[in-house]
C-alpha cells in the first residue's frame, strides 16, 4: 500500500515505518523532524495547519513517483501518529489543541482526498489512570475497551476527543477508522537498560496497568490494521501479552488491586487485555521482555 505516516520520526513511528517497509509499502513521513531514513522521505509540515496538511497528502511519496508522469497518486491509508505525546511537556493547552486539531485536520482531509483507511494513535491514558492526580485504580481487571474513557489531563482528553472526532468522521463518510489504545511503548533496546528497574520496584509500573507494547509489535498491530477492511469504527488496546514485570497477576493483584472486579473468567494474564485485537485482527504479540532481559 502506499501509506502517508505522521510522527514517522518519532519514538513508535520509526519503528512502525521499519516493520510495514518489510511488508513491502510505500511510505511518506510527514513530521517536523527528520527521520534520515534511505527509503522514506519526510515532508516538514504542521498537522495544525490544514494547508499543510492537505498539500502533503496530495503529495508524490518519493522521487521516483515522478517518473511515471501521471500526476500524484492517491494514498491507499493514512497512519496517524503526530502528537505532543506527554503531558509535562508543552503547556496543557497548546498539547490540546495540537492533538486535537491536528487530528481534525488529518482525518478530514483524507477523507474529503479519497483516502479509504486511517489508523491513529489513541492511548493507555484514555482510562484516566496514567496521568491521574493521585491513584485511579481500574472499574475492573482486565482494562478492555469498554472500560469508561473519563481522564483528568489534558493529553488523554485530546486523546478521548481525538476518538470522538473519528467516530464522526466514519459516521459521515463510512471509512474505515481504527484507534489504537496504545501502552506504554517499549525499543528493543530499553528492555536492558529499563526493565531491571521494574523487576526491583514493581510500583514503577503501575500507572501503566503493569503493561507494555513492544515497539515493533505495535508495527505488526499497525498492519494488521492495514490488511483488515470493513469494521467501520473501532478501537483497540494495543499491548502485549505478559506484565512489564516479574511477578504473577496473583500477587500483582494481592498488593495493589485487592477488591477491584474481575471481568469474564479466571485471573487474567495481563491487566490491560488486547483480545480485541486478537480476535478482529488476529494481532499476536512476537517479542516478550523475557526473550531480552533476565530478572
Ligand atoms: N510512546 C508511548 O508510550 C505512547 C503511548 C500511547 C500513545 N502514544 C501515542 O503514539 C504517538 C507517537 O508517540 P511517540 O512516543 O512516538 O511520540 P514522539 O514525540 O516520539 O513522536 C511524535 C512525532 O510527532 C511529531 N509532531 C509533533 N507535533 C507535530 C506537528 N504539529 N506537526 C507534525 N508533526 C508533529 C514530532 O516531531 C514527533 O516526531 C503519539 O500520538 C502518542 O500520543 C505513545
Amino acid at each position: 500500500m502506499r501509506i502517508l505516516f505522521t510522527g514517522g520520526s518519532g519514538k513508535a513511528g520509526k519503528h512502525c515505518i521499519d516493520y510495514l517497509l518489510t511488508q513491502g509499502h510505500k511510505i511518506l513521513n510527514l513530521d517536523q523532524v527528520d527521520l534520515n531514513h534511505p527509503e522514506v522521505l519526510t515532508r516538514f509540515a504542521d498537522i495544525t495547519d490544514a494547508g499543510q496538511v492537505y498539500d502533503v497528502m496530495s503529495s508524490y511519496a518519493h522521487y521516483d513517483e515522478l517518473e511515471a508522469g501521471q500526476g500524484v497518486p492517491k494514498f491507499d491509508a493514512v497512519v496517524h501518529f503526530a502528537a505532543i505525546p506527554r503531558l509535562l511537556f508543552k503547556s496543557d493547552n497548546e498539547c490540546y489543541r495540537v492533538n486535537t486539531v491536528g487530528t481534525y485536520n488529518i482525518i478530514d482531509a483524507a477523507i474529503k482526498l479519497g483516502v479509504k483507511k486511517v489508523i491513529f494513535a489513541s492511548s493507555e491514558t484514555t482510562y484516566g489512570i496514567c496521568f491521574a492526580d493521585g491513584e485511579v485504580k481500574p472499574n475492573y481487571l482486565p482494562i478492555d475497551e469498554e472500560h469508561p474513557t473519563i481522564p483528568e489531563d489534558s493529553y488523554a482528553m485530546s486523546k478521548v476527543v481525538n476518538e470522538v472526532t473519528a467516530r464522526s468522521f466514519h459516521q459521515r463518510s463510512g471509512i474505515d477508522i481504527y484507534g489504537l489504545r496504545i501502552n506504554n511503548v517499549i525499543e528493543p533496546h530499553e528492555y536492558a537498560e529499563n526493565f531491571p528497574a521494574y523487576f526491583a520496584d514493581p510500583k514503577l509500573r503501575l500507572r501503566n496497568i503493569f503493561s507494555y507494547i513492544d515497539a515493533r509489535d505495535l508495527g505488526q498491530m499497525v498492519q494488521k490494521c492495514l490488511e483488515t477492511n470493513g469494521l467501520g469504527y473501532e478501537v483497540f488496546n494495543v499491548s502485549n501479552d505478559d506484565h512489564s514485570v516479574n511477578c504473577a497477576s496473583e500477587e500483582l493483584i494481592e498488593t495493589y488491586y485487592k477488591g477491584v472486579p474481575i471481568k469474564g473468567n479466571g485471573i487474567p494474564q495481563s491487566f490491560y487485555t488486547n483480545a480485541k485485537a486478537k480476535r478482529l485482527l488476529g494481532y499476536q504479540s512476537a517479542h516478550s521482555w523475557r526473550d531480552y532481559v533476565s530478572p
